[in-house]
């Protein structure tokens, strides 16, 4: 049985309780990568467009209403390898796309989507599997498409200290940013880059800034590596 089916009614407060002592919910930590996520596509493809977005390891599909709110316009799918997850999913929020699957082959097209993402998922997919899973999603992501992955930062000490004590976190294996972007690499995605997140619990507009500015310093408490989709060389022809 996959991992999280046996956190389908625990999960939240689990999270909650390795996370309180910062003063934050996991909620709140939620609606910062929603809002990070609307302005990477904000970006790349212009406010309020018709995009077909892929979430990868959606779990409960906990953020999907926040990126509604980051981004209007977006057909959402949430893919998962535990069911009963994907069936909470499915009930809260109906006017998305719910597919559970087999970890392996994401169960679509070749270039379905304008995007694809996964949020602290890739730590919880034994290490062998960490190329496969990046090729699969460049697989359905469009030319010039995007790729989005949030992943614990390991460098930061107060994320191991979360990690520690988060018991659906037993067996994860976290991922330096470098080694991330070097997969993403490797597997074929083109103009990679990483921005750390969440230098502070303040949900502020100074302190919204300063994250900004603060993005290429590898301390933040998570971070997020971009890549996009590039052609072929021989498809140009
Ligand atoms: C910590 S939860 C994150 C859920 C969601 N992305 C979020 O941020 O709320 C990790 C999720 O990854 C899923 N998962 C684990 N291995 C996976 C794989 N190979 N492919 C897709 N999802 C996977 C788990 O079932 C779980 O729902």
């Amino acid at each position: 049985m996959p991992e999280f089916d046996n956190y389908r009614d625990n999960y939240h407060d689990d999270i909650n309780a390795a996370i309180r002592f910062s003063g934050k919910s996991q909620a709140y930590f939620t609606q910062v990568k929603a809002r990070y996520l609307g302005n990477e596509l904000t970006q790349k493809f212009g406010a309020n467009n018709n995009l077909k977005v892929l979430d990868v390891g959606c779990g409960h599909g906990d953020i999907h209403p926040f990126i509604h709110q980051a981004y209007a316009g977006i057909e959402l799918t949430g893919i998962d390898v535990a069911g009963t997850v994907v069936d909470e999913a499915a009930s809260r929020y109906p006017e998305n796309d719910y597919r559970v699957y087999d970890g392996n082959r994401i169960p679509f097209e070749d270039e379905t989507f304008d995007s694809a993402f996964a949020i602290c998922v890739m730590h919880h997919v034994p290490p062998p599997q960490w190329e496969q899973f990046l090729r699969e999603m460049l697989r359905v992501v469009k030319e010039d498409g995007v790729l989005l992955v949030f992943e614990h930062n390991p460098s930061n000490p107060i994320t191991r200290r979360i990690v520690n004590n988060c018991p659906l976190d037993e067996n994860a294996v976290l991922l330096p940013a470098r080694q991330l972007s070097d997969l993403c690499q490797k597997t074929g995605w083109k103009d990679v880059r990483n921005q750390f997140i969440l230098f502070t619990p303040f949900s502020t507009k100074p302190f919204e800034q300063l994250d900004r500015w603060l993005g290429a310093i590898p301390l933040g408490a998570q971070y997020f590596t971009k890549g996009v989709r590039r052609a072929n060389k021989h498809t140009r022809l």
